[in-house]
Parts: structure tokens; C-alpha cells; sequence
């Protein structure tokens, strides 16, 4: 189910990626998908096994991701033909266990499969996020070579930090080997709590990275909201509005960045 994006631009791809587990990529991509499909066409892509972004919306879908792949000689159905209406403005392209199976790459054609898969609809929207797995692999790669910007959910506390220099390394790898105009949006620092200096945090990540104005704070109504398959617009303001003024800042960084 697709309807044309207005402004006919391709979209500005974004993976939101960090290869440790839990730190809030799925929630950021589900509620900020959702904040900026209020102005724009969004499309979700589900690039995890665990399908959890999918799961949030369905409790079982007939065609996947992977079924778009051509991975290994399968057969592939057009991107369009899996995609799911959510709203008028937010598609989602789901993902399945099946995606379990894309982990070792056979030639190199395997690197760009999913780039593949999304340039088919690139037209139709203004934003593609893709919820990445929490792994620095085949999936990772796919990501990034498909992509434009990456966004990095960062859970604010202390061994945080570890790990960032390998998703850098990656990151610039993909660049200079693959895909020279990705981009480095910046590090969402997510679960952050006021009483918390952040001082630290934020020093040891912006050898790597930007980092984003807005903070992500740690509210219980979010692991519940999704326990319930709330929506972002039918939660109460103190959840609604930084995902609100992320938005914001994810379109404001990315039009700087096009300039
Ligand atoms: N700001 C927040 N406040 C409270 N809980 C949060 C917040 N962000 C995420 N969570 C909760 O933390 C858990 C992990 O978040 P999430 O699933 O978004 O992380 P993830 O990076 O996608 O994990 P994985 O690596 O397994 O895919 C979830 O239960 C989620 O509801
Ligand atoms: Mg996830």
C-alpha cells in the first residue's frame, strides 16, 4: 500500500542503528517514524529477526522483508507488495524471524540487497528509518550502504560508551568503502534522568559523534505504551514532546547537512 510522497524528492534514509542490544533503537524508530509522519510520508523498515517494531503493530504478517531480498538465488515479491498501511502518512515494511537467516554474505552483491530493496520506493515518501538489529554485521552493512544518515539511540548510563568506537569504525568503513555520502546524523542519548550528570557521557561519545539537543528521558508509560500498542499521539505530553522536538531536530540537522 503506497501513496505518492508530494514533494516527489527521494527520501532521506536514516538508520537508526547501535549494535549493543536495548539501548531504544526500536522505540526512537516507532516514535519518531510516527512524529514525522505528521508532516511527511514515512515508511518503518523493520530490519531485525526479533521483529519487534512489527510486532508493536501486528501479531503476525503474511510476506516480510526477506521475502524482498533475492537473497542466495530466492525468488523476490516487489517492496510494494509487503509494505502495510499504518496510517495515511506512515508505512511499515515488517520484518520476520526469516530475516534470521541473512547473516553471511556470498558475493557482493549480498552488501546491497537491501538498498535494492528500498530504492524501489525511495520516491514514495520523505523519510525511510530503518530499526537495525543490535549486531555489527551483514544486517549493519546492508543498513548503511542503503542509507544517507545514521542515528545512534544511545541508553544514558555509564559503559555506555564502550562499543561506540566499533560502530564508528564501521560506519567509516562503509563510508570510504561503499557509500561515500553517509552521513553521521548524531547520538540520541535515550533513558536519560534528571538526576544524572551527563557531562561525562556526553564527552566520551562526542570523540565520535554530535550529539543531539534533545534527550530521550526514561518514562515507564514507554515500555508500557508499547505493551499496549499505544500510539505516540495517545500518550500524555511528557512522552509525546521530545519525540516531538526530535522530529524537529532530525529535519533541521538533515536540511543543514543538504545545503
Ligand atoms: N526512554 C525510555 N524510557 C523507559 N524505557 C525505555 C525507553 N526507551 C526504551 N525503553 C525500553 O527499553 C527496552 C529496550 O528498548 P528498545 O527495544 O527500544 O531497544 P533496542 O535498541 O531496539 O533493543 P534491541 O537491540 O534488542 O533491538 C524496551 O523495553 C523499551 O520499552
Ligand atoms: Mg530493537
Amino acid at each position: 500500500m503506497v501513496r505518492k510522497n508530494k514533494k516527489a524528492n527521494k527520501a532521506n534514509i536514516i538508520s537508526i542503528a547501535n549494535q549493543k542490544g536495548g539501548e531504544g533503537k526500536t522505540s526512537i524508530s516507532l516514535f519518531l517514524s510516527e512524529a514525522l509522519s505528521e508532516k511527511d510520508k514515512v515508511l518503518l523498515v523493520d530490519w531485525d529477526a526479533q521483529a519487534n517494531a512489527t510486532r508493536f503493530f501486528f501479531n503476525s504478517v503474511k510476506k516480510n522483508i526477506f521475502d524482498c531480498l533475492g537473497y542466495r538465488g530466492a525468488k523476490t515479491i516487489p517492496t510494494s507488495d509487503v509494505i502495510l498501511k499504518i496510517t495515511d502518512n506512515l508505512d511499515l515494511l515488517p520484518s520476520s524471524i526469516a530475516l534470521a537467516n541473512f547473516t553471511t554474505p556470498f558475493g557482493v552483491e549480498d552488501f546491497s540487497l537491501l538498498k535494492d530493496c528500498l530504492i524501489q520506493v525511495q520516491e514514495e515518501y520523505s523519510y525511510i528509518l530503518i530499526d537495525c538489529s543490535p549486531s555489527l554485521g551483514l544486517g549493519l552493512e546492508n543498513a548503511l550502504i542503503a542509507s544517507d544518515f545514521v542515528l545512534v539511540p544511545i541508553q544514558t548510563r555509564a559503559f555506555s560508551v564502550q562499543g561506540i568506537g566499533d560502530l564508528y569504525s564501521t560506519v567509516d568503513k562503509i563510508k570510504k568503502k561503499a557509500n561515500p555520502s553517509l552521513f553521521l546524523l548524531g547520538a540520541v542519548f535515550n533513558q536519560y534522568e534528571e538526576t544524572r550528570s551527563l557531562t561525562g557521557l556526553a564527552q566520551g561519545v562526542k570523540k565520535y559523534f554530535p550529539v543531539f539537543d534533545t534527550f530521550i528521558p526514561r518514562r515507564e508509560g514507554i515500555p508500557q505504551a508499547q505493551v499496549k500498542r499505544k500510539m505516540l499521539k495517545d500518550c500524555d505530553d511528557k512522552i509525546r514532546k521530545p519525540f516531538y522536538q526530535l522530529a524537529n531536530e532530525v529535519r533541521e540537522r538533515i536540511d543543514v547537512q543538504k545545503k
